[in-house]
């Protein structure tokens, strides 16, 4: 048996919506920590498609039989709310060299803010490098198939916000 304290990581984001390669990088993550976090952040400026309340519904639907993933909103600073959960980790997904700079430019402030938490980079399954969530609202608003891109309660959902609009 190991007795290190549990490693316990942070995958935030704004999951507006959960998309297939969102669900790859943190069925990777949870395989190698003891406990992952979905942090949605709350109150984000932009508008988002989904109420907070629906996205943590939807991710916690996804991951109901994995007793490791927690889902829950968060509010400020992104390190402070990794501390107070006593992770060690943020995990970020990288699809491809356009989300480097971004993500590059976060690792190392969120480094200068809190030097004991470590950003983990992961690659997602290549057949998800393209997918964003800002396209499959896109594509899906337009009349395109999504179809293997989310989950299906994602789809379910997004036909649900399709319907309230008409
Ligand atoms: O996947 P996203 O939507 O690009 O996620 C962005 C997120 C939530 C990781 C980022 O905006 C964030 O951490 N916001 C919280 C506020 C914060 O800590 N900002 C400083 C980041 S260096």
């Amino acid at each position: 048996m190991s007795n290190h304290p549990p490693r316990v990581a942070i995958y935030p984001g704004s999951f507006d919506p959960l998309t297939n390669g969102h669900v790859d990088i943190i069925e990777r993550g949870s395989r190698i920590f003891d406990q992952i976090y979905v942090a949605i952040l709350a109150n984000a400026e932009k508008k988002p498609l989904f109420t907070e309340n629906e996205r943590v519904a939807i991710i916690r639907e996804v991951f109901k039989g994995r007793a490791n993933v927690q889902v829950e909103t968060f509010n400020g600073l992104l390190v402070d709310y990794a501390q107070r959960k006593q992770a060690t980790a943020l995990v970020r997904g990288l699809r491809a060299v356009s989300d480097f700079e971004y993500e590059f430019q976060m690792a190392l402030m969120n480094r200068r803010l809190a030097p004991s938490v470590e950003t983990v980079f992961m690659m997602p399954d290549e057949k998800y490098t393209y997918i964003s969530s800002r396209l499959i609202k896109e594509v899906f608003m337009l009349g395109g198939a999504i179809a293997g891109l989310v989950p299906p309660v994602v789809e379910e959902k997004l036909q649900g916000k399709q319907k309230a609009r008409r």
